[in-house]
């Protein structure tokens, strides 16, 4: 029988890792007291949870001017309007990331332009950004993809020179740190999304960290259907009129679940942090994985999921039959996102949104020669659940032993990968 469980062999892990998202009687009584104050909604904005959870949340990330709202897709091209980018301007997107980087400033009428990621961190390069820099680029959405963060030096020095505007996607960075500053306060913008698979979660939920109170204002009012808002999104100035706007407001409800989240999370993230050096020591010790680039910048390693790169000629197989078996063992894992490039939704061909019909020079996707997103994507990223990590050495170990352990009967794995594939393949 072979010892691999994905060809019916005994499980390296049997036990199932912690469940997300974490919840106890504070969660239930957070709730029932809204419930009971009979303010539900998000109107008016902000209601008294949804300022807490603005005042907590910037204070947690050490900066910035927070305002909550519906999730992480609509902050980003909420950014965008409030920093005036629309209608055919070009914001610069990296090709590795899930698809509202881009879709985010295609709401806000803008033209993702998209280039390839260094393959030592995943996140976008800097070289290439400075690349695709024209007369028409009005921003960057730098992805913090994972566990990892991009070079925000870099990235800053490039969005100052030529002014543009830098809107963080920190999605999966709640709790990051680069050169000690909180991820999210390093650009003009930071979105955070609080969707549940996140580390901070509402169920559904976002928060923008606006670099200025003015921004912020801004923010809130594109929100709350264009009424009017003071500085630092606080209670309604009428001095500043109406701006167009539609309803991304955050309910109370939701508020309340992300205060309690917020009392969890700074001992959630400790916890992750260690186990994720403890994973990089281990990790480097098996033949054909590369761990990705520890910098020494990015200071407080808050993350969503792990990423390591297989190198399939050792493995004998690519990331999707490793993954397959990997989860068969008990660990659960992820290929991660499709390149950016091959996201249907954008093909102008296949999409009625408007950018892509208006625009479809920049999306001529057979043409675009992204390498290092389209290895990652394709052939070598694995993306590790959270939920290891939150389980302690034990936890830990358990993945390493049954990576080992594919390591070791790697070919009888190439063997079945056809079948496997057609079976487990994405
Ligand atoms: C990198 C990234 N950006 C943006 C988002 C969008 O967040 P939301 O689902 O809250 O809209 C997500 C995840 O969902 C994400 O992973």
């Amino acid at each position: 029988m072979s010892q691999l469980a994905i060809l019916g062999g005994p499980k390296t892990r049997t036990e199932a890792y912690p469940a997300w998202p974490v919840w106890d009687q504070r969660d239930i009584e957070a709730v029932t007291e809204v419930i009971k104050s009979g303010r539900w909604g998000g109107f008016p904005y902000p209601g008294p949870k949804t300022a807490e959870l603005a005042r907590k949340f910037a204070e947690m990330q050490g900066g910035g001017y927070a305002v909550p709202m519906a999730n992480g897709t609509v902050s980003m091209e909420v950014a965008c309007r409030a920093a005036g980018i629309g209608w055919g301007d070009e914001v610069i997107v990296p090709a590795y990331t899930f698809q509202a980087t881009a879709a985010a400033p295609m709401s806000a009428g803008a033209i993702p332009v998209i280039v390839d990621v260094d393959p030592s961190t995943y996140c976008i390069d800097p070289k290439a950004i400075a690349r695709a820099i024209t007369s028409k680029t009005k921003a960057i959405i730098p992805v913090h993809l994972g566990h990892q963060m991009a070079d925000m030096d870099a990235i800053m020095q490039i969005a100052g020179k030529h002014n543009l505007i830098v809107i963080e996607d920190c999605a999966h960075a709640h709790g990051a740190r680069w050169n000690g500053q909180g991820a999210g306060t390093l650009g003009h913008f930071g979105s955070f999304s609080l969707q549940s698979s996140k580390t901070l979660t509402t169920g559904e939920g976002g928060i923008l960290l606006c670099r200025t109170p003015e921004l912020a204002a801004k923010a809130a009012s594109i929100i709350d259907c264009g009424r009017p808002h003071a500085l630092g999104g606080g209670p309604e100035d009428d001095s500043m009129g109406f701006q167009v706007g539609g309803n991304y407001r955050l309910s109370e409800l939701a508020a309340a679940l992300a205060l309690v989240g917020l009392q969890r999370f700074p001992a959630q993230a400790k916890q992750r942090e260690e186990m994720a050096a403890y994973m990089d020591e281990s990790l480097s010790e098996i033949n054909g994985v590369r761990v990705l680039k520890r910098d020494p910048r990015h200071t407080t390693r808050s993350f969503y999921r792990y990423m390591f790169a297989i190198h399939p000629e050792e493995f004998g197989v690519e990331h999707d039959v490793l993954c397959a078996a990997l989860d068969a063992e008990g660990v659960g894992c992820w290929v991660g996102y499709e390149a950016m490039h091959h996201y249907t939704l954008f093909q102008p061909q296949k999409s009625k949104l408007a950018v892509p019909s208006a625009f479809p020079e920049y999306f001529a996707f057979d043409e675009m020669n992204l390498p290092e997103a389209t290895r990652a994507c394709e052939h070598e990223a694995v993306w590790l659940d959270e939920a290891v990590f939150r389980s302690g050495v034990g936890g830990v170990d358990d993945a390493v032993t049954a990576l080992k352990k594919i390591q070791e009967h790697a070919k009888e794995l190439a063997e079945a990968s056809q079948k496997l594939r057609e079976q487990y393949g994405k």
